[in-house]
């Protein structure tokens, strides 16, 4: 074994780790910004930044460059310490991080300017798409050849979870974005209609089965147990929990697509998988939240863990509520409001940020060989100042979308409308502004992360350190 195969690659894991912070800042900066587009519409500023165009860069941003910085960061490290080795595939590893950051900043351009396939959450055009793939292979690469040479035989749970959001990513990037290019910055689906809607949403619930959930999964089954000190609840349970999930959530998408022109059964078969979904994600939290048990008085001052728990508390309320609003009756009231946007960020605000936040908190002074963070007070303010911000955002949210949907559908006793549409939009207003204060809060907590984080690093230690031998068992 030469010298370098002998020491863990953590120069990859600090980047994304610290990408994870900057990234999350900008993306939740972009959201404060649309939040405040629909509550002052005169911050509608030309072209290139009104609300139309700065929507899919935060959605970008956020999912993409933050959560996605977030799941190269921790898999990298949990691929290295579980397996004893280190990180395997040369320059594939840099081209990894530099390809990813490339995209992010492709995508920052080119949204702006308008150019997109129109396909939420999968808008790059095709030259990026191509990009996408390239570096998503890499990572298949690195990952996958990382666990062909560990030296425990056994692969952690953890790993199951990044293997199968790697594998699900690349399918459904590659189903999703068959596109026929008519120009350089310009291509059309290659599906048509109804065809079209039902990839779509193929895609797009998987992208938060896999992408948004199944990788912080694996983040939970990693760190959870590790901050708490103790072996995760359940192993029998995690295996369970894994092989449900990832077959469970494929055949959901069509709850997107209620009463359109989708055929009704594939619709009913999409509410029924979404309903199944509740017992595996559940099966999940309690598995994380149990690991806890006989240690439940670490909560008390352990901020990280505040952070760990608190996500999966987040996590089991919206995979409680999905399959609520999956069902038909509830998803004619509940669609195009804005319930469905506090559905989205109690799992993306409560559940993915958190559950990132709180392993990046465990992984920074662990990179950059210090002790601990430069100030454990400053964690326990942004975990205050971050739950209350989630908790503002969601409840408005939640208010807002009942009211719009009672409004849209209350009717007199002649049958004509009660409210016109722009009725329901200005009682909508003091909500939006309450989620702009919750937005300004959870952003707040992440420039507090960022100074914690640089005052940690400043004059940090980052020499190489050893792996772990075999012989000793815990990663
Ligand atoms: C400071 C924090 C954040 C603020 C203020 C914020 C704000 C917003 C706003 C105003 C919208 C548009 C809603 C609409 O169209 O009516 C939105 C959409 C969205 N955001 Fe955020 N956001 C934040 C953080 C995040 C994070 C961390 C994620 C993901 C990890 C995320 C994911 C999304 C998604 C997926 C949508 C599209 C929702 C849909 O189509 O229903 N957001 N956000
Ligand atoms: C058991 C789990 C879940 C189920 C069954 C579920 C179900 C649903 C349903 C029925 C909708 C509304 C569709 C509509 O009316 O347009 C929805 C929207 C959404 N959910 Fe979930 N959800 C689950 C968990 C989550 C989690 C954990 C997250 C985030 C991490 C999430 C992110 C989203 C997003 C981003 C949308 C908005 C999509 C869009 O229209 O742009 N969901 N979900």
């Amino acid at each position: 074994m030469s010298e370098t195969q002998t020491t863990y690659n953590y120069k990859v894991v600090r980047q994304f780790t610290v990408m994870t912070v900057i990234w999350g800042i900008v993306g939740m900066l972009v959201g404060v910004i649309i939040a405040a587009q629909l509550v002052w519409p005169e911050l509608n500023f030309g072209p290139w930044l009104h609300f139309g165009r700065l929507r899919p860069l935060h959605t970008n941003a956020v999912i993409f460059a933050f959560g996605g910085c977030a799941l190269f960061a921790t898999s990298y490290w949990c691929v290295q310490r579980t397996c004893h080795t280190r990180l395997w595939g040369g320059p594939l590893i840099p081209l990894t991080f530099w390809g990813w950051q490339i995209i992010i900043v492709l995508a920052a351009v080119t949204l702006p300017l308008g150019l997109t396939t129109g396909k939420e959450y999968a808008e790059l055009e095709w030259p990026i798409d191509i990009l996408v793939t390239v570096v998503w292979v890499s990572y298949a690469i690195v990952f996958f050849g990382t666990i062909a040479k560990r030296t425990v035989s056994h692969i952690y749970v953890a790993n199951w979870f990044f293997g199968a959001m790697i594998i699900a990513v690349a399918l459904l990037h590659l189903g999703n974005s068959c596109e026929i290019p008519v120009s350089f910055v310009k291509s059309y689906s290659c599906y048509a209609g109804a065809q079209d809607a039902m990839v779509q949403w193929w895609y797009g619930h998987n992208a938060v089965g896999f992408f948004l959930t199944a990788g912080f999964l694996g983040m939970m089954y990693y760190f959870v147990p590790k901050q708490a000190g103790r072996p995760v609840y359940s192993y029998r349970l995690s295996v369970v929990h894994f092989w449900a999930l990832i077959f469970t959530y494929m055949w959901a998408g069509p709850h997107h697509l209620h009463y359109t022109a989708l055929p009704d059964w594939t619709q009913s078969v999409g509410m029924i998988f979404s309903l199944i979904l509740l017992a595996p994600s559940w099966g999940g939290m309690i598995n994380g939240i149990m690991t806890l048990s006989g240690a439940w008085n670490k909560l008390r001052d352990d901020p990280i863990l505040k952070f760990l728990i608190t996500s999966l508390s987040f996590y089991g309320m919206s995979t409680f509520e999905g399959p609520m609003m999956s069902v038909k009756t509830v998803n004619a009231l509940s669609h195009y409001t804005d319930w469905t946007v506090g559905h989205v960020h109690s799992g993306a605000l409560g559940w993915v940020a958190m559950v990132s936040i709180g392993s990046v908190y465990y992984l920074l002074p662990r990179l950059f060989g210090k002790q601990e963070m430069y100030s454990t007070k400053l964690i326990t303010v942004h975990f205050w100042v971050a739950t209350i911000g989630v908790v503002l955002y969601i409840a408005s949210m939640w208010v807002a979308g009942v009211m719009q949907g009672l409004m849209w559908r209350a009717v007199n006793a002649d049958g004509t409308l009660a409210y016109s549409f722009v009725e329901a939009v200005k009682g909508s207003y003091p909500f939006w502004a309450i989620r702009v204060l919750g937005g300004v809060l959870f952003l707040g907590g992440m420039l507090i992360m960022a100074y914690n984080m640089f005052k940690t690093i400043a004059g940090g230690n980052t020499q190489d350190v050893p792996v772990v031998a075999a012989a000793a068992h815990h990663a």
